[in-house]
């Protein structure tokens, strides 16, 4: 059995937390979906310092936290179940974190699913996938690699076909990177992206960086992590990049299945496919 170390890096413990909320869904009366990966992670690593102060936190403040991540994981597993529906067999998640999908969406025979994050968190997830015994439901490969840096040719290195078309998941990491490194990932992606490819992308609502956020960053910045970047303007700037995409506030009943969401964390959900070139 591989040894499970959790990263030291503090932006990459933020991937605890949201595997953390997705795990509590589980315990709602009418659960969104159900994240075994979440589970075995939550059994494995409670205790360590990195995720018992946040669930301590968590218990204590009446956070929108796991509500948000609920609707939010459920809104993209629902886009991704579309892009598969399209004929799509290439998912890419940039900063995929500890996220269960692999071990839990149904996939069509052949769906290559392709995980990127940082080494050690890459590291981290393939020790946890293996210690679970969880049964893959997808064809699973983690991919080591920097978003800050050429990330494009580990994933090509990894099996990733430029000519196919991928669902590309941008998913809780946006926030933490600036405006210009957030353009410069969205010029890479796009890049990368053969006709019939489809995005799926969260940001910050701008007003996370005033009052409305105040508390959140307080947190974060305990932790030493803080919010880098946020807009509203999504489907414009999507647009730019050569993508036709809609935008959901998370509070949006349309996307919440009945669900309340409160405003904080506001946060954009989007989703859009590849203009063509015509
Ligand atoms: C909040 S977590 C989101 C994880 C996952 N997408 C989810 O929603 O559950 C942020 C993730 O971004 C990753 N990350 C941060 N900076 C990165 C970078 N420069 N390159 C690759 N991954 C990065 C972290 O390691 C961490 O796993």
């Amino acid at each position: 059995m591989p040894d499970l170390t959790v990263p030291v890096s503090a932006l990459s413990q933020t991937a605890l937390y949201v595997a953390w909320a997705r795990h509590v869904e589980a315990g709602q009366p009418h659960p969104l979906f159900a994240d075994p990966l979440a589970d075995h992670l939550v059994a494995e690593v409670a205790d360590h310092p990195a995720l018992s102060a946040f669930i301590a936190q968590m218990k204590v403040t009446s956070s929108g936290f796991p509500a948000y991540h609920a609707v939010r994981t459920r809104y993209f597993d629902d886009r991704i179940g579309e892009a598969l529906d399209t004929g799509v067999r290439q998912v890419v998640a940039l900063a995929a974190g500890v996220d269960g999908r692999p071990a839990r969406l149904p996939c069509p025979p052949g769906t290559r699913w392709f995980e990127l994050d940082l080494p050690e968190m890459t590291e981290f997830k393939t020790a946890l996938v293996e210690r679970s015994g969880l049964p893959p439901t997808c064809d699973r490969v983690g991919v080591a690699a920097d978003l800050l840096a050429d990330w494009a040719t580990p994933l090509r290195a990894a099996g990733f076909h430029q000519d196919e078309p991928t669902a590309w998941l941008v998913e809780g990491v946006l926030m933490y990177l600036t405006p210009e490194e957030g353009d410069a990932l969205l010029t890479g992606l796009t890049a990368l992206s053969a006709p019939g490819s489809h995005l799926l992308l969260e940001h910050l609502q701008v007003a996370m960086l005033g009052e409305l956020g105040a508390e959140v960053r307080a947190g974060l910045s305990k932790r030493g992590v803080a919010f880098r970047g946020a807009r509203d303007d999504i489907a414009d700037w999507l647009e730019t990049f050569g993508w036709r995409a809609r935008a959901h506030a998370g509070t949006d009943p349309e996307i919440g299945h009945g669900r309340a969401v409160g405003p904080v964390p506001g946060a954009w959900l989007a989703a859009g496919t590849r203009i063509s070139a015509e």
